[in-house]
């Protein structure tokens, strides 16, 4: 289990975190919702010890990562897909898949290749393409797979469906469901709160920097203020 608990993180005087406790956990999908500036980058980012934390705990598999430097948090065992996906546009698509695999050996390395292509067969048909000349959906793609790279036990999503297309939200969804599917945690914060619905295990949602609601998909969705916040006032009237 990826346990973040009663985290709290500031910029300056801005309390950003107070008190977030939540899990991911092997093989399920965890969704964060919350609204704009709610405080869920800015979680993901200190748990990978890009931010660092006032209080509270991070563990992996019940070892301590709090405030760990990044290249250690990813050995333990957690690797984040970032907000914006944030390919190498010129690199190649295996470039970028071989600089996710940096902290492991070069057998592991050549070994995780071949499961990431056999999961994403169009990173493998353009593995020598520039990742830029990748669709949005495909780098969205190449992220995930840059992420299973470090061979990690949690991978944390933020916002994989943003800026793509309509048609192609519902691929990734599905795509970060598969990778819980293969025994993965997956974290994911989503505002496209109905199709993440979709794919998740449990929800948490979070106003302020605090966690206001924990529970399975159907709590959420039998939660009025769940509704009124992330699903518009029609689902209330059903
Ligand atoms: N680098 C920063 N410096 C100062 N304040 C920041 C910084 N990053 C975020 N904040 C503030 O911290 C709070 C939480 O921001 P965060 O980016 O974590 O929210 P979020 O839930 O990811 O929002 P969004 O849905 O817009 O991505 C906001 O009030 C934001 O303005
Ligand atoms: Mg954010």
């Amino acid at each position: 289990m990826l346990e973040i608990d009663e985290l709290h993180v500031s910029y300056g005087k801005v309390r950003a975190v107070r008190g977030v406790s939540l899990a991911a956990r092997p093989g399920r999908v965890t969704l964060v919702l919350g609204a704009n500036g709610a405080g869920k980058t800015t979680t993901l980012r200190a748990v990978m010890g890009l931010q660092s934390v006032d209080s509270g705990r991070v563990r992996v598999d019940g070892t301590d990562i709090t405030g760990k430097d990044t290249h250690k948090v990813v050995r333990a065992g957690v690797s984040l897909v970032p907000e914006g996906r944030r390919v190498f546009a010129p690199l190649t698509v295996e470039e970028n898949l071989l600089l996710g695999g940096y902290s492991t050996s070069a057998t592991d390395r050549a070994d995780t290749l071949q499961k990431v292509y056999g999961m994403f067969p169009i990173l493998s048909d353009r593995r020598d393409g520039a990742a830029g000349l990748l669709s949005g959906g495909e780098q969205q793609m190449l992220a995930f797979g840059r992420a299973l790279m470090s061979r990690s036990k949690y991978v944390l999503m933020d916002e994989p469906s943003m800026g793509l297309a309509p048609s192609v939200v519902q691929t990734v969804l599905m795509t970060a469901r598969e990778i819980a599917d293969s025994g993965i945690g997956v974290l994911m914060v989503e505002q496209n709160a109905e199709a993440g619905l979709q794919v998740a295990d449990e929800v948490v949602a979070i106003s302020q920097g605090e966690v206001g609601f924990t529970g399975d998909v159907a709590a959420a969705r039998a939660d009025r203020a769940i509704l009124r916040a992330f699903l518009g006032e029609s689902a209330l009237s059903n």
